[in-house]
C-alpha cells in the first residue's frame, strides 16, 4: 500500500548494530549524569546520598547504581526546580496535567526541540508517513506534548501538517472531507469518536482518503486496532511517549511489523523493573523506566514511568530494543476484592464479542461492605435489545472465565456515555 523507506531514507542510527548503539548509549549516558549532576541540585543530592560519582559510570551496567526519578521528585521540584539549564536557554514548556495535584512542568532547548521533532519525523517514517502527504493533527495543541510535538514532526519529515487539535468532532469529520488527508493522528478512543461521527452524518469511514493512523497516548489492545482498521479501511499504528521524557516519539511501531513501539534508544535507554526496583532481563514484564541520553533542558535518570510492559529485541529496526504493547500503568490497575485488573482487559474482552459496541466505562462502588465493579455498555444501535441483552451475559460469563472476578454488566442506550475528546476516562471510582 506505501512505498517502503529504503534504508537510504532512515536516520542513521536507525542502521546501527546493537553494538554501535551500546557505544553511543555509553558515551551519551555518562554525559548525562555528569550535567544533571552538576546542574539539577536534586540530582546532586540523590547521587550524593548513593554515594555515586558521574565518573563511576564506565558501563551501561553501571546504570544500575543509579537512584530512581519518580514523578513525586518532579512535584516536589515544581515548577522548574529540574531544569538543567539557564531559563535564558529555554525554547518551550509543557505541562502534563495529571489527575491529582500540582502538574508535572517540563522545558526544551532548540536543541531538545530539533531532537524531538527528528523523532517524531523518524516516528512517523516508521509509521508509513512520506513527504508530501497530509496529516491531521488531532492531538491536542497547548501545554499538552501531543499536538505541537506531533506538529514540528510532521513538518520536519516534510509532510503536509493540518493542525486541527482536539475536540469538535463533526468539524473534524467536515475537515478530513474537504481536506482529504493521508494521514490522522489522536487518541485511539476519539478516532473511534470519529467514526461514530462520520457514520453519523451518514459517511462510510471507509471512504475516506485516510490511509494510516497514528494513535496513542492512552493504552489500547490490538483487539482495539482490528477493530478501528475495520471500521476506517486504514492502517493503525502505535506511537508512545510521556512529558517526563519527552513527549510524543520515545518509540513508535514500523507498520511492516505492528509488533509493538521500537525504542528511540540512541535517545532514551529503557530498562524493566519489579516491584521492588530490580532490573528485570529483558522478556519478563515490569515497569518501564527511561534514562535520557540527550536532553539539556530535563535530562531524566531513571525515571519510572508507572507504564506496564515488557522489554524484546528489535525487528524492523534490529539494531533497537521494542517494547510489548502497553497494556496498562501501575496506577491504572484496579483492585477488586484481591485480583488485579485492568481496563484493557475488559477492552479485549469486549472486542471479542461481535453484537456489542466499544461504548463503555467501568464503575467501582462498595455494596453490602465490598467492592463490587460495573461495566457499563453501549447497546448495538443495529442490533434488537434482546440481542445485546445476551451479549452482556456472555461477557459477564468471560470476565469471570479470563479474569475471575464477578462483575455487573448494565446496557445503556447508544450514546448514554461519554465520548473521548482526548485521553478518554474509562474508570470511574465512586467508592
Ligand atoms: O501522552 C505523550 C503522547 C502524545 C504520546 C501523543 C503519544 C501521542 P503524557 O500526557 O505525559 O504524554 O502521558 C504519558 O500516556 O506514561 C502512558 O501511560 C500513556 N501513553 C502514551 N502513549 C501511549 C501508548 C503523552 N502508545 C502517558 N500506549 C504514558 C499506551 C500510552 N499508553
Amino acid at each position: 500500500m506505501l512505498e517502503d523507506a529504503g534504508a537510504e531514507n532512515l536516520d542513521p542510527e536507525e542502521c546501527m548494530s546493537r553494538a554501535e548503539i551500546e557505544a553511543l548509549q555509553l558515551e551519551r549516558l555518562q554525559w548525562t549524569v555528569r550535567h544533571a549532576y552538576e546542574n539539577v541540585p536534586l540530582y546532586t543530592r540523590k547521587l550524593d546520598e548513593a554515594g555515586v560519582k558521574p565518573t563511576d559510570i564506565r558501563s551501561l551496567e553501571d546504570l544500575r547504581r543509579l537512584p530512581f526519578t519518580t514523578k513525586e521528585d518532579l512535584r516536589q521540584t515544581y515548577p522548574f526546580g529540574m531544569f538543567a539549564v539557564p531559563m535564558g536557554r529555554v525554547r518551550r514548556i509543557h505541562a502534563s496535567s495529571g489527575t491529582t495535584g500540582r502538574p508535572t512542568v517540563v522545558g526544551y532547548t532548540q536543541t531538545d526541540l530539533d531532537n524531538w521533532a527528528t523523532l517524531v519525523a523518524r516516528s512517523l517514517r516508521a509509521s508509513g508517513v512520506r513527504p508530501g502527504m497530509k496529516v491531521h493533527n488531532a492531538y491536542g495543541y497547548g501545554l499538552f506534548t501531543g499536538g505541537l510535538g506531533a506538529h514540528a514532526g510532521i513538518e520536519k519529515l516534510g509532510a503536509t501538517v493540518i493542525p486541527v487539535s482536539g475536540g469538535q468532532t463533526a468539524r473534524q469529520v467536515q475537515l478530513i472531507r474537504d481536506f482529504e488527508p493521508d494521514v490522522i493522528m489522536c487518541t485511539p478512543s476519539y478516532l473511534l469518536t470519529i467514526a461514530d461521527a462520520m457514520e453519523g452524518a451518514g459517511i462510510d469511514p471507509r471512504s475516506t482518503s485516510l490511509k494510516v493512523a497514528i494513535l496513542g497516548a492512552e493504552p489500547w489492545t490490538n483487539q482495539m486496532r482490528a477493530e478501528l482498521e475495520r471500521r476506517l479501511g486504514i492502517d493503525a499504528v502505535d506511537i508512545y511517549g510521556l512529558s517526563e521524557v519527552m513527549g510524543p516519539g520515545v518509540g513508535n511501531e514500523c507498520i511492516e511489523t505492528k509488533d509493538g513501539p521500537h525504542l528511540w534508544e540512541d535517545h532514551f535507554l529503557p530498562e524493566v523493573i519489579d516491584e521492588d526496583g530490580e532490573p528485570l532481563p529483558d522478556g519478563e514484564r515490569g515497569e518501564l523506566v527511561f534514562t535520557s541520553l540527550t536532553k539539556e533542558a530535563f535530562p531524566v535518570l531513571r525515571y519510572r514511568t508507572r507504564d506496564l510492559t515488557r522489554l524484546l529485541p528489535g525487528t524492523a529496526r534490529p539494531g533497537m530494543r521494542r517494547m510489548e504493547k502497553i497494556t496498562g500503568r501501575n496506577d491504572d490497575m484496579i483492585i477488586l476484592r484481591g485480583v488485579n485488573i485492568f481496563p484493557t482487559q475488559i477492552e479485549e474482552l469486549v472486542l471479542g464479542i461481535e453484537t456489542l459496541t466499544p461504548h463503555f466505562v467501568i464503575e467501582l462502588t462498595r455494596e453490602g461492605g465490598r467492592d463490587a465493579m460495573t461495566v457499563r455498555i453501549e447497546r448495538h444501535p443495529n442490533l434488537n435489545r434482546e440481542t445485546c441483552q445476551a451479549a452482556t451475559v456472555v461477557l459477564a460469563q468471560r470476565i469471570k472465565t479470563h479474569i475471575g472476578s464477578t462483575v455487573a454488566v448494565q446496557l445503556e442506550e447508544p450514546g448514554a456515555l461519554p465520548r473521548s475528546e482526548g485521553k478518554y476516562k474509562r474508570v470511574y471510582d465512586l467508592r
